[in-house]
């Protein structure tokens, strides 16, 4: 497969052997050794490299599950390229040392490349921004003070790759599609093709499990996969939408949820993750899944020019069944927007960067005071993500109050069996659940409920 693009500013053609690569080891191999492997599995940031896309966004990725045939046509600035030119240090870098932000050499490329995309893009969520790369030594607050005082300066001109980027290399081939309609016919013919949209699932096949993936097809070049719409009151998201839009987009009308995808993992992978790939790839602890549920969404599932819509929830049958025929893949989902009611709990042992180990969501539809209709999914509650369906009946047609909730738990514990694992027991689950249940009522009614809420 051969690639072109922009790697700190001069433009390089690579021809690939192998396009399941991972670019740290590409990095790495090539001499640029600043960035570093800490997890390997996306975890830590250490591997943090910015990616300009032939949009023009611009997104901090971690580079151990990025591989490199999703690089074509696409811009790459490693932390060897965040100084000028002339060695100046970037505003980052001298607030690094001003602000004694760093210790060891490991973590701090990683911290330095996130804050150079987060100063690019004008980002003062730092907290935020920072999730993803772990210190365990300096502490956060000399690195924060060092981004807030590097946002004081402008950026520098080297860091804008827009202008530069590179026509992608070669003519579009089934390895990297860009025409959906052709793609379509294509994985019709060839179902056991392996899909990879932004490979922060399948990219720990290749560095954990050390798979070796025979013929894949990379799908971030099919910019229809990749757009939302407004229509019929409903918003209609593509499979290759990433969680970092889905995030924007949702929330004029979903708060919630783009709350809850606040929460999920980190900047550097809600840049690369679609929630295409988090709904295919049937995990019951996937945080898209519940909160989509409890909405009502529904799934475009796509084989050659044929089409079939279902109700998300018929999707998930079994652990690691899903109702997807071979050469079938998602191509859009569909989201009401009306949903007032809409909450979105997750419980994690960390707050950033953490699986679920439960994720509770909500929608009750109140008119005068009595519950018309209520839709209730969890996630980790059972091998799939799935509806409360006893406890939804138990609800509807009574009165929206704390003790009507108090009498459907019983329901509600009926309604699953919990795993069992070293995220949570199923004793815990089961119980958090119902405590998860308290809370909305508490929500719904006005009172405080988020620990982020509550001030000293
Ligand atoms: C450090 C880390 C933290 C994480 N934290 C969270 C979290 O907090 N919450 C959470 O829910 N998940 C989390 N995940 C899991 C993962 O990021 C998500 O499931 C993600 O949405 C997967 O999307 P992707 O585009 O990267 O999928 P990929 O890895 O590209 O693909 C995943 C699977 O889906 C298939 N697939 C992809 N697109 C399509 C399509 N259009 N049609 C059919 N099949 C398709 C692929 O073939 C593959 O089988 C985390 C992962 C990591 C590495
Ligand atoms: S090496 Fe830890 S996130 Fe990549
Ligand atoms: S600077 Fe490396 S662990 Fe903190």
């Amino acid at each position: 497969m051969d690639i072109s693009f922009l790697l700190n500013g001069e433009t390089r053609r690579v021809t690939l052997t192998d396009p399941t690569q991972t670019v740290l080891d590409w990095l790495r191999e090539d001499g640029l050794t600043g960035t570093k492997e800490g997890c390997n599995e996306g975890d830590c940031g250490a591997c943090t490299v910015i990616v300009t896309e032939a949009s023009g966004t611009v997104k901090p990725l971690n580079a151990c599950i990025l591989f490199m045939g999703q690089m074509d046509g696409r811009a790459l600035r490693t932390v060897e390229g965040i100084a000028a030119p002339d060695g100046q240090l970037h505003p980052v870098q001298q607030a690094m040392v001003d602000e004694h932000g760093s210790q060891c050499g490991f973590c701090t490329p990683g911290f330095v490349a996130s804050m150079a995309a987060g100063h690019l893009l004008g980002a003062t969520d730092y907290d935020d921004r920072l999730a993803g790369n772990l210190c365990r030594c300096t502490g956060y607050a000399p690195i924060i003070r060092a981004a807030k005082a590097a946002a004081q300066k402008p950026v520098p001109a080297h860091m804008d790759d827009r202008a530069a980027l590179p026509a992608t290399s070669a003519a579009p081939t089934p390895m990297r599609p860009t025409d959906l309609d052709k793609f379509a016919d294509w994985y019709a013919q060839n179902p056991d093709a392996q899909l990879i949209a932004g490979a922060t699932d399948v990219g720990l096949w290749v560095t954990k499990q050390m798979r070796t993936l025979d013929q894949v097809v990379f799908l971030n070049g099919l910019q229809a996969l990749s757009r939302t719409e407004l229509r019929d009151d409903a918003l209609h998201i593509g499979a290759g939408v990433t969680i970092a839009s889905l995030r924007d987009v949702i929330a004029p009308y979903h708060p919630s949820l783009s709350e809850l995808l606040r929460r999920f993992a980190s900047e550097q992978i809600r840049q690369a993750a679609t929630i295409g790939g988090n709904i295919a790839n049937g995990s019951p602890i996937g945080d898209g899944a519940p909160a989509l549920i409890a909405l009502g969404a529904r799934l475009t599932l796509r084989h050659g020019a044929q089409r079939r819509v279902i109700a998300l929830e018929d999707f998930f049958h079994a652990y690691g069944k899903q109702d997807r025929n071979p050469g079938e893949f998602v191509e859009t989902l569909s989201v009401p927007i009306h949903a007032p009611g809409l909450r979105c709990y997750k419980l994690s042992k960390r707050f950033d960067q953490d699986i679920s180990a439960l994720c509770g969501c909500f929608n009750f539809d109140v008119q005068a005071g009595q519950i018309r209709s209520a839709r209730v999914a969890f996630g980790g509650m059972a091998g799939i993500p799935a509806r409360a369906r006893g406890f939804e009946a138990a609800l509807t047609g009574q009165p929206l109050t704390a003790k009507t909730i108090l009498a459907a738990l019983p329901a509600l514990a009926q309604d699953y069996t919990p795993l069992d694992d070293m995220r949570a027991s199923a004793a815990y689950r089961t119980k958090a659940a119902q405590g998860l249940a308290r809370r909305y009522i508490a929500d719904l009614l006005g009172q405080p409920v988020s620990v982020l809420e509550i001030q000293p």
